[in-house]
């Protein structure tokens, strides 16, 4: 079984100018020492307009964060206003692009089919696409939650060339943005569902490789609990990240 290092991404959403950006990677590299990156691997995801100057940040000042895009589109280039594709992201030295988010989903009408577009075009360009699988409220209420992740997890990862440098993100609909995360247990349990059904789709290599994250109002003080999950191996933190003192705390929970 492969050792997988823990995975922290701060999803800052529509949030910061590049200005502001600029300043909240330059606090968190700042409460972060060397034994943090050891232990895990730190990454944030500004929008857009952000990625350029957080990128020249980190280099100038010889950061160990990483950088991520929130979203892309899955042709290289062409006619779609308002777009950004995987090339332009590798160009910024972008290690991870998020597919699938459910805001993305719900808001802006991202069907499988569209996420699985994204996560080849993500791993066409040499980057890691974190997908993004979780049940809404009702479904969960309905007994469906399982089937429903087990399905977006499978149409996501159909036909993917690298499987094994996928990261999937288990966000419960409901959970997010909302201070009202899953109970540990319950995601620690969808994780291991989650493994089994890739280890079933394509093999166990890349079963015990690809890390599962946890996302939904993360937090200092629930983060531990989830780590302790054996099937967990890290976290999409959108609200608490937007604070570097609350992020920091979270890459550092095993203090
Ligand atoms: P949250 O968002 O931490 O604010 O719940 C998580 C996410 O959307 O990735």
């Amino acid at each position: 079984m492969s050792e997988r290092k823990p995975l922290m991404v701060g999803n800052w959403k529509m949030n910061a100018s590049h200005l502001e950006a600029i300043q909240m990677v330059q606090k968190l590299a700042y409460r972060l020492e060397t034994e943090d990156y050891q232990r895990a691997e730190v990454v944030v995801a500004p929008a857009f307009t952000a990625l350029r100057s957080v990128q020249l940040t980190i280099e100038q000042d010889h950061m160990l964060i990483g950088l991520a895009a929130q979203d892309c589109h899955w042709e290289e280039s062409g006619a779609f206003t308002g777009e950004v594709s995987a090339p332009m992201l590798a160009k910024l030295a972008c290690r991870y692009v998020i597919v699938g988010h459910s805001e993305r989903r719900r808001m802006f009408g991202e069907t499988d089919e569209i996420v699985n577009k994204k996560a080849r075009a993500v791993l066409a360009n040499g980057m890691s696409p974190i997908i993004c699988v979780g049940e809404t409220l009702e479904e969960r209420e309905a007994g469906d939650a399982e089937q429903v992740v087990t399905s977006q997890v499978k149409a996501a990862m159909s036909r993917l060339d690298q499987p094994g440098e996928v990261v999937v993100a288990y966000e419960p609909v409901w959970a997010i943005g909302t201070g009202r995360n899953a109970l540990p247990d319950d995601a620690g349990l969808m994780a291991e569902i989650i493994r089994d059904k890739i280890r079933e789709a394509h093999g166990s290599d890349v079963a015990d490789r690809v890390r599962i994250l946890y996302g939904g109002s993360v937090n200092p003080g629930n983060i531990k609990d989830f780590m302790a999950k054996k099937h967990i191996d890290g976290a999409l933190v959108g609200g608490a990240s937007l604070d570097p003192d609350q992020f920091a705390a979270i890459v550092r929970y095993w203090r």
